[in-house]
């Protein structure tokens, strides 16, 4: 049997001892792209800078809003001794939009990069993360010592507080009276003894629009129907009730049996009874004998009914007329949505309405970003309400079915701090005086240093 032999002489013989003289194919490919890659890139650098454009020292693409701006990275990289920096300035920001503080409690101001990353591509700016609060909301400092909101919040799953309404002991303090079991029952009286079945829709409206089944007779069409279905951002929150369309149909404001359905106007006590004098003084020219008569038996008068006093003159016939009228709408009518509170006068006073019309001040809601749901999977405890003072508001742990931390990349909504809050206390913005041309953002032209503007 044969068997190769390898010596290490004829091993030494595959070596070719002039491998140092001439390249290895490998050797000289990287050679040559070390020379051309260089090359290649001074050329495309060249015809970018020619097209006159800087994109080409740059980290990333914009963000959406800011994308128009590529050409002029200046506006951002304000030009330090005639050099581009890569540092970012909040002067350069302010110089195209204000951005108010957020408290005037807070510690330190963070500079504007810290929480709007840029050069990560069409993203949305507002969309800050979870730690540009945190870096103060997880262990709250502030200047006057004194901190009047929860001190350690990490994400909206931890350690995040019940919003406030539903803490324990919080009312409602509402100055109309409603019982919302009692409206909400089947077979409910309506308008002309029919038999209704009231909705949310009927009182509260915050999406759709159309008619109001249960305004006052008469009312001008503009009224008698809700805002406009095409301004989105009007129907964030639900207005509050208003008597005249939404109580009106069913809860009539008759006087006095003599003007058949006839209704004082719903106003202040003082309105009332100066509309009241008007109509009782006109009657009594109209009719003469009248000034024997009592009040006819009302079906509306409560059964302790006054003594019914017999009037000498015309003037007096008003005056007990009227007293009888008020007498009735202020033990009966009025009274039943309303607090009368006495005072040194005769009239009394209707209790400030008072209706909230915005509940969670500390946040943004959109009730229209919710318009998949029924009314009553958030308000859950409103149909069985018979109090006024029951609060029916949703708590935290209603939202912490959808919104995660962790937002849609863990199917849930989106639930990082900047979706319910503001950071800006955007009632402090000042008006930005543009100072830019059309050359100066998107062409080639100098882009002057802002001036030393008001910061923030
Ligand atoms: C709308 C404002 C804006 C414009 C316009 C802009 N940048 Fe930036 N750039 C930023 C911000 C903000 C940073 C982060 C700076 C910091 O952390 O201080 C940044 C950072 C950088 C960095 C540092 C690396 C990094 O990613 O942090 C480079 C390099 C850079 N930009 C290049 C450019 C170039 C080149 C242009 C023009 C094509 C440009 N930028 C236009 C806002 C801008
Ligand atoms: C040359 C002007 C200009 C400069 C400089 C500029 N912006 Fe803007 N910014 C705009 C315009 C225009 C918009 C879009 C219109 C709007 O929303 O007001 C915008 C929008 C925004 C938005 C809202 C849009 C979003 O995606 O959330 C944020 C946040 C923002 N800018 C932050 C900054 C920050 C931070 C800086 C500094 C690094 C900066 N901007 C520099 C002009 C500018
Ligand atoms: C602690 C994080 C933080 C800092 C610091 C910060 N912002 Fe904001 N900014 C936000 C958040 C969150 C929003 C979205 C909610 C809001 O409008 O307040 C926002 C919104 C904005 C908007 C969008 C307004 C709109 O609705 O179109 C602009 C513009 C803006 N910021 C500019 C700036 C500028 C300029 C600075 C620096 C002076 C700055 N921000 C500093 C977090 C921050
Ligand atoms: C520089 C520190 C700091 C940063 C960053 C910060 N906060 Fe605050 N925040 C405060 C201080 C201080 C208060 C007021 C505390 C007090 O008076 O007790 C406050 C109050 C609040 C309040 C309650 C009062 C109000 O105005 O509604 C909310 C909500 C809030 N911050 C949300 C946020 C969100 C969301 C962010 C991130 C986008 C953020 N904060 C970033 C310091 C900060
Ligand atoms: C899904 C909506 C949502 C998200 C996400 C959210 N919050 Fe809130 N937050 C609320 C509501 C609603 C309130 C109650 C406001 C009120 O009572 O006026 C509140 C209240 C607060 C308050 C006031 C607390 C107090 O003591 O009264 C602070 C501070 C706050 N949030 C900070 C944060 C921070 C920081 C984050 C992110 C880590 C965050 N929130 C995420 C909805 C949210
Ligand atoms: C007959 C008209 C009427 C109907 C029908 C009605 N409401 Fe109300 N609602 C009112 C009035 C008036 C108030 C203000 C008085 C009060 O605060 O209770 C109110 C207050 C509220 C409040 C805020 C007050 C609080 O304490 O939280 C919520 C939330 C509410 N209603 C939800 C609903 C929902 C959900 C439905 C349907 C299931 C409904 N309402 C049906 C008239 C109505
Ligand atoms: C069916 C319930 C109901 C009856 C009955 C009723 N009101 Fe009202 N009233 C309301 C509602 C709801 C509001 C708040 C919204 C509005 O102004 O329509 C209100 C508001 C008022 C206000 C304004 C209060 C404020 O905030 O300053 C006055 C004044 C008033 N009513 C007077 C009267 C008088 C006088 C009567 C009797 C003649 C009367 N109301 C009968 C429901 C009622
Ligand atoms: C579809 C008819 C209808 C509408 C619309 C309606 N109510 Fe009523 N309401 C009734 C009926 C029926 C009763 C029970 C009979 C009665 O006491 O008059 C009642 C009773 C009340 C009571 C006394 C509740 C109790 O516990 O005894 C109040 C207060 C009241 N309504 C307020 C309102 C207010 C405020 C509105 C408008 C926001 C309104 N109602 C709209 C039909 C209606
Ligand atoms: C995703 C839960 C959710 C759903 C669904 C929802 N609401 Fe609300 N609602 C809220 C929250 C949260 C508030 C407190 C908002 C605020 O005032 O800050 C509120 C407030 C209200 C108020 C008091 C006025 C106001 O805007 O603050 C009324 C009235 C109301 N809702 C009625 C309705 C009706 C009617 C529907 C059905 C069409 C409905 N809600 C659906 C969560 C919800
Ligand atoms: C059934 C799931 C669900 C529940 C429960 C829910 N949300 Fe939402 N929410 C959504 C969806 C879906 C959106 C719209 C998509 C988005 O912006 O992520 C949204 C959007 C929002 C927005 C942004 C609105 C806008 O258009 O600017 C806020 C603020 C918000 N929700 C607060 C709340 C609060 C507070 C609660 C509890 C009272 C709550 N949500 C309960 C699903 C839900």
């Amino acid at each position: 049997m044969l068997r190769r032999t390898r010596t290490t002489k004829k091993l030494a013989k595959r070596i070719d001892l002039q491998y140092f003289a001439h390249m290895h194919p490998f050797r000289r490919w990287r050679f040559w792209l070390s020379v051309a890659v260089p090359i290649i890139a001074l050329g495309w650098f060249i015809t970018q800078r020619a097209q006159g454009g800087q994109k080409v020292y740059s980290s990333g693409q914009l963000s959406h809003a800011h994308a128009v701006f590529t050409q002029q990275c200046t506006l951002c990289h304000l030009a330090q001794a005639g050099a581009f920096t890569a540092q970012v300035t909040d002067k350069a920001c302010l110089a195209c939009h204000d951005a108010p503080l957020h408290h005037a409690n807070q510690t330190f101001t963070p500079e504007c990069v810290t929480c709007h990353v840029e050069h990560k591509g069409a993203t949305l700016l507002q969309a800050t993360a979870d730690a540009a609060c945190t870096q103060c909301h997880a262990d709250l400092r502030t200047r006057d010592g004194q901190p009047h909101y929860a001190i350690s919040i990490t994400s909206f799953e931890n350690k995040h507080p019940e919003f406030t309404p539903l803490r324990s002991g919080m009312v409602d303090s509402g100055g109309v009276k409603l019982n919302h079991y009692l409206h909400l029952q089947p077979n409910l009286m309506g308008p002309n003894n029919t038999r209704v079945q009231m909705t949310c829709d009927d009182c509260h409206r915050s999406t759709s629009a159309g008619a109001w089944p249960y305004g006052a007779a008469g009312m001008h069409p503009a009224a008698a129907s809700d805002a406009s279905p095409n301004r989105p951002h009007d129907q964030a929150y639900v207005p509050p009730p208003e008597f005249a369309k939404h109580c009106a149909a069913c809860h009539t404001l008759q006087f006095d049996k003599r003007f058949g359905n006839d209704q004082v106007p719903h106003d202040k006590p003082e309105i009332v009874h100066a509309f009241l004098l008007k109509r009782f003084g006109e009657y009594i020219a109209a009719h003469p004998d009248a000034i024997h008569e009592i009040n006819p038996p009302g079906r509306q008068i409560p059964e302790r009914v006054r003594v019914p006093r017999v009037a000498r003159n015309a003037a007096e016939w008003v005056q007990f007329r009227v007293d009888d009228a008020e007498w009735l709408l202020y033990s009966k009518t009025c009274k039943q949505c309303h607090t009368l509170n006495p005072t040194s006068g005769p009239l009394p006073e209707v209790a400030k309405s008072n209706l909230t019309a915005r509940w969670l001040s500390h946040a943004e809601f959109d009730h229209r970003a919710h318009r998949m749901m029924t009314c009553t999977a958030c308000h859950t405890r409103t149909p069985d309400s018979r109090e006024t003072t029951d609060i029916l508001l949703p708590g935290i742990q209603t939202c912490q079915q959808c919104h995660r931390p962790q937002g849609p990349a863990k199917e849930a909504a989106e639930g990082r701090c900047f979706e319910c809050h503001q950071y800006h206390d955007w009632t402090k913005a000042k008006p930005t005086k543009g100072g830019f041309t059309i050359q100066q953002l998107r062409g080639s032209a100098r882009v002057p240093v802002p001036q030393a503007g008001s910061p923030h």
